[in-house]
């Protein structure tokens, strides 16, 4: 028997934000399996069922939501407490398909922005098929990821004429600007640390900044890093305590 999983790349937070293919996919599937992680705001969580009761047409989608698995954050290895957290997802995600998911069904796999950009469950997917003989004929279709939306708000292009851009996250950035690349986009950044570069380095930068991109409290920075870093570490802080959660991306720029 095979289940069919379909992972859809839902945009990063505006319904209207996605594509045909993924809508039709959405028609497609008798479950919708919600991976919550116990941090998640239920904000969150609810935006993906509004978008489901949006765009699906085909009667009868069924949602199941499915805890995530506790990582844990204090472990000094990072790539080992990854893969540990990776391998414990596939078993709760597995146990869930097996019981949740008729033979030969579809289900759908709602994913933030697009799955191939710091999402894990592509990975949980090919760790659930290579070892909890599963029989799973995937499909991966695309979504709107933040950082389009970032650029596109901005009215910027990632890349400048004919030159590399970079993807990375708070904690790398937090060990130095790459000195290869000159356009350097920051995701996964809790503690604003580009505020942490050498001052010669901070004031060569231009930032483009937004947080609840694609939604209703969407707000965007964009200036030299010296002229509004502080702005932006002040705007963030006031909408986090006052959301209970932030989700942001930036874009740093050589000038
Ligand atoms: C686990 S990653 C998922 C990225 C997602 N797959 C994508 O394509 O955008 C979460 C990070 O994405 C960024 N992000 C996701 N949605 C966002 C939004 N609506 N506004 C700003 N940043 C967002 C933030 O940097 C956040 O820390």
């Amino acid at each position: 028997v095979t289940r069919t999983l379909l992972l859809v790349g839902i945009g990063a937070g505006d319904p209207d934000q996605i594509t045909v293919e993924a809508i039709t996919a959405l028609n497609r599937a008798d479950v919708a399996f919600l991976v919550e992680k116990g941090t998640d705001a239920d904000e969150l969580v609810d935006a993906r069922r509004t978008l489901c009761e949006k765009h699906v047409k085909a009667p009868g989608l069924r949602f199941v939501v499915v805890p995530d698995a506790a990582r844990d954050r204090s472990a000094g290895n990072y790539t080992g407490a990854v893969d540990d957290w990776r391998r414990r997802r596939a078993a709760n995600l597995a146990s869930a398909l097996r019981s949740e998911l008729p033979e030969e069904g579809c289900g759908a796999l709602l994913i933030w922005g697009d799955p191939s950009l710091y999402d894990s469950m592509i990975a949980v997917v090919d760790e659930i098929r290579a070892s909890e003989s599963l029989d799973l004929a995937v499909e991966v279709i695309p979504g709107i990821s933040s950082v389009q939306v970032l650029a596109a708000r901005h009215g910027i292009t990632l890349n400048r004429i004919g030159r590399p851009v970079m993807i990375t996250t708070g904690r790398l950035l937090a060990q130095g600007l790459p000195d290869n690349c000159d356009d350097v986009i920051v995701m996964l950044d809790a503690h604003c640390s580009y505020k942490d570069l050498p001052a010669e380095v901070r004031s060569q930068l231009d930032i483009y900044w937004g947080a609840y991109l694609g939604t209703a409290d969407e707000i965007l920075v964009a200036g030299a890093l010296d002229e509004v870093g502080e702005e932006i570490i002040a705007r963030r802080k006031d909408a986090r305590e006052r959301k209970g959660w932030v989700m942001d991306t930036y874009l740093l720029r050589r000038r």
